[in-house]
């Protein structure tokens, strides 16, 4: 039976959130959020603890996370072995503001799951990464500009964002995809450091999917004009093939961008690369082609432990083969319920799966593929997907704004038959409240 005013209904089943969310409006000046991700109007569920695949709220309300922290977590919540390390770990230390053996263990495993990979440096996230590799390539090249694709998501820094967002990021240029003689036209020039790309696509893994044969021409181009070529592998790293999302498409970049599911759940970044490129960092490099690298958290014993006890489980590609499967199974169960719906819209992907809403361009021969190759409808549909994601937590399911699910290997197929039950619920809800339209008959 579709839900009169979900706003209401869910504001009554979530009062103990909703007095939460009063507090961190008091503290926190976006809106009370502390990642964009986590605003919603009206609120988002204030969480106590969370296993597996699931997690509950102060209210008692139980959920299918398909956050997992922020796709961190493609081993679930509280994966055995990780707590089992973190927990021994945490009784010999959490930092020795010194060296020690894990950090070198945890940087073999990536550098055996990674050809590309010569020499790592850690890092606290993802975009501490990106920033470092922007600064060996100014360095390595002798070059300023920074070239990046429309969409593409590196992290908040200046030097990541597009200059019209009015902050200071004058030397970054962003450019469609998809466009090799406008890549070329700009590499000619001369003047760009660096060439960024998403693993997979902008956004998640690919809610704008690389054309593979595209991707495959970079490399070439960029060698050509002296260009350092990065693929920032922080969401596909490890995530949908043993050797990231390069191995997929293969093609080896100059330096890859590694952090969340390295760390087994704890906060992390890596930079991984040409050893001629990192060995700017090397005291002994020439004065002008040196450069330090400081943070407080680098490979603290607390991460390596955890990153390590994750990173042995993804040696043996059963986990990655797992996380795609359940995607393949959502896909294949939620465009039935969209198809039984006459709704026009895909889910598309692999171990992150996307949503997309809207009309279908074309039947694209991979399901892994959406009915369309146009930016502007991939991105389109949000006001949509907001309301879809209210529809869904209030049936105990949690997105990131009805974008995408990011599956773990604790997810499992009576999660996802439960998952594809809420979805047809909220959008026979969404039909019968007039916020979502059906295809017209033919
Ligand atoms: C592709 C990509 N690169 C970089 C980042 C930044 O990583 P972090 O949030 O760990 O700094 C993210 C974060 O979601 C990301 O999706």
């Amino acid at each position: 039976m579709a839900v009169e005013n979900i706003v209401e209904e869910y504001i009554r089943t979530h009062p103990g959130s909703q007095k939460l969310h009063g507090r961190a409006e008091k503290v926190f000046a976006a809106d009370g959020a502390t990642h964009v991700a986590r605003l919603l109007s009206p609120f988002r569920p204030y969480i106590t603890h969370a296993k597996g695949s699931r997690k509950w709220d102060v209210d008692g309300n139980e959920y299918i996370d398909y956050v997992m922290g922020h796709g961190a977590l493609i081993l679930g919540h509280g994966h055995p072995d990780v707590v089992r390390a973190v927990q021994e770990q945490m009784a010999k230390g959490v930092h020795y503001g010194d060296n020690h053996e894990l950090e070198i263990e945890w940087a073999e495993l990536i550098k055996s799951m990674m050809p590309s990979v010569e020499r790592v440096e850690f890092f606290s996230c993802g975009q501490e990464a990106n920033m470092m590799a922007i600064r060996l390539a100014r360095i390595f090249t002798g070059k300023r500009k920074i070239l990046k694709f429309d969409e593409n998501f590196h992290g908040w820094a200046d030097e990541v964002v597009a200059p019209a967002l009015g902050v200071v990021a004058d030397e970054v240029k962003v450019i469609p995809g998809h466009d090799l003689n406008l890549v070329e036209e700009e590499l000619a020039a001369k003047e760009y450091a660096i060439l960024l790309i998403e693993g997979g696509g902008a956004h998640m893994g690919g809610q704008i999917p690389w054309d593979a044969d595209f991707v495959r021409a970079l490399p070439g181009l960029t060698q050509r004009y002296g260009t350092i070529f990065l693929i920032d592998e922080v969401v596909t790293g490890f995530r949908d093939s043993l050797g990231g999302w390069q191995a997929t498409v293969g093609v080896t970049p100059d330096l890859t961008t590694l952090g969340k599911t390295i760390g087994g759940g704890l906060g992390v970044g890596a930079l991984g690369g040409r050893a001629d490129i990192m060995d700017i960092l090397k005291p002994k490099a020439p004065p002008q082609r040196f450069i330090i690298h400081t943070g407080t958290w680098n490979a603290n014993p607390l991460t390596a432990a955890a990153g390590i006890a994750a990173c042995k489980l993804y040696i043996g590609g059963e986990v990655q083969k797992k996380a795609n499967q359940l995607g393949a199974y959502l896909r294949e169960r939620g465009n039935q319920a969209l198809k039984e719906r006459g709704i026009n819209g895909r889910l598309y992907g692999s171990s992150i799966v996307h949503l997309y809403l809207g009309p279908i361009d074309y039947e694209p021969s991979d399901d892994t593929l959406p009915p369309t190759r146009d930016v502007r409808k991939l991105m389109a549909g949000v006001p949509t997907k907001v309301r879809l994601c209210l529809h869904l937590l209030h049936r105990g399911v949690s997105t990131v704004g009805a974008r995408f699910f990011i599956l773990s290997v604790a997810h499992t197929e009576k999660d996802i038959d439960q998952t594809v039950k809420a979805f047809a619920d909220s959008l026979d809800a969404m039909i019968a409240e007039g916020t979502l339209n059906q295809a017209s008959p033919g």
